[in-house]
């Protein structure tokens, strides 16, 4: 059976501040733990994040939530992949949800933000999902996700960059999941990232084995180890419970 180093990211999102944040963040980085464990905080705190886990010696890697995909410029308000390397930071967000409902970002724009990272060295959470809508009235989550995934994969190909699915991986969030304690089942949440896994053979089956494939939405420590024990989910995207260690660290000790 193929290996995939188990991997957790905790996404603050637009939360915690100055000082919760250098409360919170040694702790994480001081976690022992065989997983890869990611980290995203506010863009402003990405510094001080990206410090605190260097002061640390810790294994725990830092990642931007979004990019601007574009060059250094006139882009009032935006933060490039160059900053985030700049900063000696090695992972980017892609395509929260949040950011294609809230900020309008469609597939293409995701695809092309993740041409960009790769291309500039970054590498890649790509999320996507199913609204509630999508899965449970129009039957169409495979061909949601698999259609997030496509528009990346399509770019990818007309960049000559498909080898650069080993920089990527993926966060299957079904929207409805997240933030509102509705939990996928185990069940749904494996049925899906099997769907995922499957697709992934279309691009080979060595990016289908290697390609970790993480469950996001509504994960606590309630729900993390059974999850975990799936065969095709290969970690978290950990909203919420990323704010406070004492329900984060269980989840990273759900790692298989
Ligand atoms: O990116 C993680 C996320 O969207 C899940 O959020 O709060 O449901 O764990 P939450």
């Amino acid at each position: 059976a193929p290996t995939r180093t188990f991997f957790i990211g905790g996404n603050f999102k637009s939360n915690l501040n100055k000082d919760s944040l250098k409360e919170l963040v040694p702790v994480i980085a001081k976690h022992q733990t065989a997983a890869d464990v990611v980290i995203a905080p506010p863009a402003l705190y990405l510094l001080e994040a990206q410090s605190i886990v260097e002061a640390n010696n810790s294994k725990v890697k830092v990642a931007a939530q979004n990019i601007s995909g574009k060059s250094l410029g006139a882009y009032t308000g935006e933060i490039a992949a160059e900053h985030v390397l700049d900063a000696g930071i090695e992972w980017t967000l892609l395509g929260h949800s949040e950011r294609r409902s809230i900020y309008c970002e469609s597939d293409e724009v995701v695809a092309a933000k993740t041409v960009d990272a790769l291309q500039k060295g970054l590498s890649v959470i790509l999320c996507c999902g199913e609204t509630e809508h999508q899965r449970f009235v129009e039957n169409r989550t495979k061909e949601v996700v698999t259609g997030q995934l496509g528009a990346v994969h399509k770019a990818l190909e007309a960049a000559n960059l498909v080898d650069k699915w080993s920089k990527i991986v993926i966060a299957y969030e079904p929207v409805w999941a997240i933030g509102t304690g509705k939990t996928a089942s185990t069940q749904q949440a494996q049925d899906t990232h099997l769907e995922i896994r499957n697709w992934l053979t279309t691009i080979s089956q060595s990016v289908a084995d290697a390609t970790r494939i993480l469950y996001g939405g509504s994960v606590s420590a309630a729900n993390s180890d059974e999850l975990a024990k799936q065969a095709d989910i290969d970690g978290f995207l950990v909203g919420g419970a990323s704010l406070s260690a004492q329900k984060f660290l269980p989840i990273i000790d759900s790692a298989k």
